[in-house]
């Protein structure tokens, strides 16, 4: 009874919902141009700092409005309608130590689907255990999520390292022989993708507002970062795949919320399908939403490719 009453206060202080479902559901009523209200566009508001944002909800203008938000949801607005700033990292501990690097070789699961088939099948070599001794497995050691009470990216094994996401945009890389932290990364929203750990290393993933990340795998330094999509309710959630020296990153939409609102005028996003070159990603640097449809083959830095370019709206890739 008692785990049950604490779990629960716990959900209560901590959800967080992500910040353009807090933006759909608290504040385009009136931040949208069919509104009379002439609140400013959220254009607009993309000029304030996130901080600025979080101060106008808790003592400004919108304090009335901000009274009904829990400090997550204020934070994941303010982050997703402001400008990024400095990153806004948990404070942690059990870091490795200095100068540490983790013992290489051992076991591997890089992606989602692991291999080209998306067969999700571990052979014995990547898995180093046998089946036989799945049913003794005993836990060494645990991970808790700060700021968070779900955890959707699934954990990639790659190099002696475990790489997950959370649902702060928080991107965690842990040792996988003791659970010691090596570094971690704040994305601009949630990260719901499986990262994928490719040559240099470098770790690749993608966040709720279709931004996509490379970083360097050992350090956690940034090496690239794109804007994939500017449908502003658009979203990576399924892991991209790196074939070829080509990463093919599905584009999702949440626009079935915005939707919901009548003040929103539904619907532009169509299914979409982005091409990265990794190399000329990092010589390129900006933001690439190319709506080109020329074939990947000729891509020059990233194009999309929709199922049905004639139509506003097409299918749209699996969500996973
Ligand atoms: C009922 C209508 C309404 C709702 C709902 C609403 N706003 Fe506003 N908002 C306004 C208006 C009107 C203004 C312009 C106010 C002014 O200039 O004093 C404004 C201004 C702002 C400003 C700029 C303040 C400044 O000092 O420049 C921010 C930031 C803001 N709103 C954020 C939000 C966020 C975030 C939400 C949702 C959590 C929200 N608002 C919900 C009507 C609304």
């Amino acid at each position: 009874m008692r785990t049950v009453a604490i779990g629960l206060a716990l959900a209560a202080l901590c959800s967080g919902q992500e910040g353009s479902q807090v933006f759909i559901s608290r504040c385009i009523q009136c931040h949208d141009p069919n509104s009379e209200s002439h609140a400013p566009m959220p254009e607009a508001l993309a000029n304030l700092s996130w901080q600025d944002i979080v101060k106008t909800l808790e003592t400004g203008s919108m304090r009335a409005i901000g009274a009904q938000l829990n400090a997550a949801d204020k934070m994941a607005v303010a982050r997703y309608l402001g400008k990024a700033g400095p990153p806004v990292l948990p404070e942690m501990k059990g870091f490795c130590p200095a100068g540490a690097k983790p013992a290489g070789g051992g076991s591997s699961w890089n992606g989602w689907g692991v291999d080209d088939r998306n067969t999700r099948f571990q052979p014995a070599k990547a898995a180093g255990l046998t089946a036989g001794q799945v049913p003794k497995l005993q836990l060494k050691w645990a991970f808790g999520f700060p700021n968070a009470v779900t955890a959707y990216s699934q954990p990639t094994v790659a190099g002696g390292r475990v790489y997950t996401g959370s649902n702060d945009g928080t991107v965690y890389a842990l040792d996988a022989q003791s659970g010691c932290l090596y570094w971690m990364y704040q994305a601009k929203a949630m990260v719901r993708d499986a990262v994928v750990i490719g040559p240099g290393p470098r770790a690749y993933f993608g966040d709720l507002e279709s931004n996509f990340y490379a970083l360097d795998a050992n350090t956690g330094n940034v090496v690239w970062q794109k804007k994939l999509d500017n449908q502003p309710f658009t979203r990576v959630t399924g892991t991209a795949k790196l074939h070829d020296g080509r990463l093919y990153v599905p584009i999702a939409s949440q626009e079935e919320n915005a939707g919901a609102n009548p003040q929103y005028s539904c619907c532009t996003f169509r299914g979409n399908l982005v091409v990265v070159r990794p190399a000329m990603a990092a010589l390129s640097g900006g933001p690439t939403p190319h709506r080109s449809r020329s074939p990947p083959g000729r891509a020059a830095k990233a194009c999309s490719i929709s199922a049905h370019p004639g139509r506003r709206s097409g299918p749209r890739p699996r969500s996973i």
